[in-house]
């Protein structure tokens, strides 16, 4: 049976980051996917282009059952680390928008990147291998795959989460954690589109395709970013955001008008346009197809501004700066980016991600209960908690 230091199970992004760290440091290692080729939601990632940091990423821009957890790992590798890893390659980036970082020409360099990173550090990558079974036996854990068995002194988890199963998400490193005694806390998906209520849904599909700039907020959480209407519901950065802080059953709310106090500015466009139509004037902020929609959905009339009450004025305003959206659920694993939940950090060593049930045990990336915010955060984790856990190993 071949022996290696370090057994890496998931060649994703935490996991090839993290066998070229342990590789550099002379540890013989062996990355384990059942997937035909390494880093698949890098290679779709941000558009195909990879958001693969953050320039401001920092703690607060993640969600944990304990949000201390990730500082130490973010603060030994920064999004900088990674950012001079970049330009070591010389791959060309830019920032997009909000300190997002993406590659100027494909998410290909990124993949490219981390597997000659393993290779010279002298990391093995063996793909289109399932993962059949794990045991320890004798401080060795053996590793039971479809292409023989191997076994290693060091057992490294980065299989991730449940989001996409199309591109090869399972739930094995949940399934591994529990076998170890671990606590996996309820999963989830995250940044994920909502999806609405019958009635809200047809009329919204009319308009599918159109994009506003809104502030989405509930009581956890708030984003100003862009709202996408789609055939069966909202996406777009602000719902995705705040689609990792909503629980089932609770309404959101969109300002559909975060710069404008629209009881107010109605009020005064009565005082220059008394003749205008309500609808006329709503369009002088928003797009027309978007005020059509929102009519039929709040039944507001046509009248001119003269005849409508202050009451209906506040009615209206209440309904465009806090707009309460009730969805009737999530897209779900199939289209969410991200998995929120996962192995307790508890039981976690917050410098290596050692388990502190199971010795030679690691766990890092998205399978830990640590899910950053859309825009480069999520990777920032895969590479810093990788790289922690590569320097323990
Ligand atoms: P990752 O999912 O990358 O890797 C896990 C690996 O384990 C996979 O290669 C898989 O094949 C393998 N595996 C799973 N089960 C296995 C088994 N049973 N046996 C063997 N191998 C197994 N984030 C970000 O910061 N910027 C962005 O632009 C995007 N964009 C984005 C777009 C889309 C469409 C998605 C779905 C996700 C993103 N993300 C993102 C999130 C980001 O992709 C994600 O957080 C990281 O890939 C997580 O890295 P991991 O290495 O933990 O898991």
């Amino acid at each position: 049976m071949a022996h290696y230091d370090v057994i890496v199970i998931g060649a994703g992004a935490a996991g090839l980051h993290c066998a070229a760290t342990a590789g550099y440091r002379g540890k013989s290692v062996l990355v384990l996917d059942h997937a035909k080729q390494a880093g698949k939601k890098i290679l779709i990632s941000g558009g195909g282009r990879c958001n693969f940091t953050n320039m401001y990423a920092s703690p607060e821009n993640y969600l944990s059952q304990n949000p201390h957890f990730c500082k130490s790992a973010l603060s030994r590798y920064t999004q900088w680390d990674f950012i001079a890893l970049v330009q070591k390659h010389g791959i060309a980036y830019h920032e997009k928008t909000l300190g997002q970082l993406f590659c100027d020409d494909s998410a290909k360099d990124i993949v490219r990147m981390l597997l000659q990173e393993c290779q010279q550090a002298g990391a093995k990558v063996q793909l289109r291998t399932e993962v059949l079974a794990v045991d320890s036996q004798q401080q060795n854990y053996h590793v039971t795959t479809s292409a023989g068995t191997y076994s290693a002194s060091k057992l490294v988890v980065a299989c991730g989460g449940l989001s996409m199963p199309k591109l090869g998400a399972t739930p094995l490193g949940y399934q591994l954690a529990e076998q170890f005694g671990h606590t996996v806390l309820p999963v989830r998906a995250g940044l994920v589109p909502f999806t609405l209520q019958p009635q809200e849904k047809e009329v919204f599909a009319e308009i599918s395709g159109l994009s506003v700039d809104v502030e989405a907020s509930n009581a956890r959480a708030h984003f100003k970013e862009a709202m996408l209407f789609t055939h069966r519901g909202v996406s777009g950065p602000a719902i995705l955001q705040i689609s990792s802080y909503w629980l089932p059953g609770e309404a959101v709310a969109i300002n559909l008008l975060p710069q404008t106090n629209v009881a107010s500015a109605l009020r005064e466009l009565r005082q220059q346009r008394p003749k205008l139509g309500l609808h006329s004037a709503l369009q002088e902020w928003l797009p027309k197809r978007l005020v059509t929609s929102l009519s039929e959905i709040h039944q507001w009339p046509n009248a001119n501004l003269a005849d409508c009450s202050n009451n209906r004025f506040d009615e209206v305003a209440a309904q465009l700066n806090a707009w309460s959206l009730r969805p009737n659920g999530t897209e779900g694993y199939r289209t969410a980016e991200v998995t929120l939940g996962g192995v307790d950090t508890d039981e976690l060593s917050s410098k290596t991600m050692e388990s502190k049930r199971q010795p030679g045990l690691y766990f890092i990336g998205e399978v830990v209960d640590v899910t950053g915010w859309l825009g480069g955060y999520n990777f920032q984790w895969a590479w810093s908690s990788g790289w922690v856990c590569g320097q323990s190993v």
